[in-house]
């Protein structure tokens, strides 16, 4: 299946010089959804996976119907301020500025499987503090796994200690 030319791309979003994948135009096509989470679940079958965590927003989307395929727990993890019960945060350095996520604390119990999932790769810095977040509650990353893969901003590299699967590459 075709599926980068399910994906819309907008240049100069949010900013001047950024060509935006917009995955909204796959979601909406239900044989491309379909495809592409069946994907994932393929990938994820063996790994005994009991938890999936998707960041938000997007990872939200993709990472539910996973969650839901494989008979797992949805953990998501959140941008500051969001989460109602107790959390642990990391904050992490972007271009400029820093940026925060939070997780429940209670969310992920000590030696349980998690696969994280998302809808784009870029830097890595989203899916690298979501894996501490993990780790720091005693979960274990099996797997991670995105719909979209920048492979120019070399994310990848970051995540080199994980299997990492992606499904549409730029
Ligand atoms: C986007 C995307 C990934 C992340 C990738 O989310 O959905 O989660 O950025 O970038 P990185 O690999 O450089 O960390 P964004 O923070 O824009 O949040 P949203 O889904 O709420 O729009």
């Amino acid at each position: 299946m075709d599926l980068k030319s399910k994906i819309r791309e907008i240049n100069d979003f949010p900013k001047e010089g950024i060509s935006f994948k917009d995955i909204t135009t796959l979601l909406k096509d239900g044989e491309s959804f379909r495809f592409c989470i069946d994907k994932i679940v393929e990938d994820l079958k063996e790994k005994k996976v009991g938890i999936v965590v998707g960041p938000e927003a997007r990872g939200f989307l993709m990472g539910t119907p996973v969650a839901y395929a494989l008979g797992a727990g949805f953990v998501p993890v959140r941008k500051p301020g969001k989460l109602p019960a107790e959390t642990v945060k990391y904050e992490y350095d972007l271009e400029y500025g820093k940026d925060c996520l939070e997780i429940h604390k209670d969310a992920i119990v000590k030696g349980q499987r998690v696969a994280i999932v998302d809808d784009l790769l870029a830097t890595g810095g989203t899916i690298e503090a979501t894996a501490k977040l993990i780790e720091s509650l005693g979960g274990q990353v099996v797997a991670i796994e995105f719909l979209i893969e920048l492979e120019f901003l070399k994310g990848r590299e970051r995540l080199k200690d994980y299997h990492v699967n992606s499904l549409i590459k730029y």
